[in-house]
């Protein structure tokens, strides 16, 4: 059901859960202090316990009344990405912020979004809690269609066009004086030198953490659970394609010529990842809409800036 603004923000003062728009994929929001409608999030998406959400909030001065202490380089961060896809894991004081929404843990995640929709709404709700508005492990939502097929017609949707970035913010977590990527997404590692003097890391996978480091590093609990999966088995390949193999589709690219026998689900031209992760989990959930059971894809492209998030978003939808 798509809604106004004005009954979005009703609907939030009144412990209610509604999706929002943001520029990188769809939220479910809550309002931040709400532990009911924050509990509706986690009932309605499936979403393991031990999985955290992000604090979006209209500006970076707000996050001053949840953190302990801030790195000098926070307003260096704010001013160069916010608004927009950058999330940020810092320290909070004790009793500041819910459980349910930091998961226990003695951080939390804070981003200030830029689309126009999510900020006026931010100015009449105060801070609100948004995961992707997914059902959990499935591709993010962006669009309100999108937002609808996992939550049924009569879901609130506050409809704000298709995302425009369409995949999740980057995470940046502060660790023993450092920032490290917890999640990449819409922003590349390399954006971060100029502001910041050097290239965050990425923290270790979790499968290459034993059970003491678990607890040690610094990661993004989410990134344990299975993720941006379509029904549909993914078969990558570069060059050749193992034309023995009955499968019918391939989701490649237009400037690259494939046999005709396939239908493609097109992630537009090499030249332009910004329209290919515009289009990823479009293209992923259109395999499910159209019952596709198994699909090529075509992981021969460029092995930097955007595209190497793509190309993690594409390994975790084909690993089971
Ligand atoms: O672009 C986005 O970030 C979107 C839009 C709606 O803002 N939101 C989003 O939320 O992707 P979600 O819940 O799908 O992913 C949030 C990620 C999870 O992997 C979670 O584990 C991590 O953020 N996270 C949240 N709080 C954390 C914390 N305190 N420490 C480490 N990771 C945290
Ligand atoms: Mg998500």
């Amino acid at each position: 059901m798509r809604i106004s603004l004005a009954d979005a923000a009703t609907l939030l003062l009144t412990s209610e859960v509604v999706a929002v728009p943001t520029e990188t994929v769809y939220g479910l929001a809550a309002c931040l202090n709400d532990f009911t409608a924050i509990q509706k999030i986690y009932t309605l998406k499936s979403r393991p316990p031990q999985n955290p959400l992000i604090i979006h909030v209209a500006s970076s001065q707000q996050i001053h009344e949840y953190v302990e202490e801030l790195p000098d380089s926070f307003e260096a961060l704010a001013a160069a990405f916010w608004p927009g896809p950058l999330t940020l894991v810092l320290p909070v004081k004790s009793n500041k912020v819910l459980n349910i929404v930091t998961a226990g843990l003695k951080t939390a995640a804070f981003r200030v979004p830029r689309h126009s929709l999510t900020r006026k709404l931010l100015a009449m709700t105060g801070p609100l809690v948004m995961p992707s508005a997914n059902l959990s492990g499935k591709p993010s939502s962006t669009s309100a269609e999108h937002v609808e097929k996992d939550f049924t017609l009569d879901f609130p949707v506050l409809d704000g066009g298709p995302s425009e970035e369409g995949l999740e913010s980057t995470i940046l977590i502060w660790d023993s004086k450092k920032w490290v990527i917890g999640r990449l997404g819409a922003l590349d590692a390399d954006c971060f030198l100029p502001v910041i003097g050097y290239i965050p890391g990425l923290t270790k996978k979790h499968n290459d953490l034993d059970v003491n480091e678990l607890k040690e590093t610094p990661t993004c609990p989410g990134q344990m659970f299975r993720h941006y999966a379509p029904k549909a088995r993914l078969i990558f390949f570069k060059q050749d394609l193992l034309t023995t193999n009955p499968c019918q589709v391939i989701v490649g690219f237009d400037d690259k010529s494939y046999s005709r026998e396939f239908k493609i689900y097109s992630l537009g031209l090499l030249k332009n990842p910004k329209v290919a992760a515009e289009r990823l989990y479009a293209v992923l959930r259109q395999l499910d809409q159209d019952e596709v059971k198994e699909a090529f894809v075509d992981m021969d492209f460029p092995a930097n800036g955007l595209w190497i998030t793509i190309r993690e978003r594409l390994e975790k939808a084909a690993s089971s």
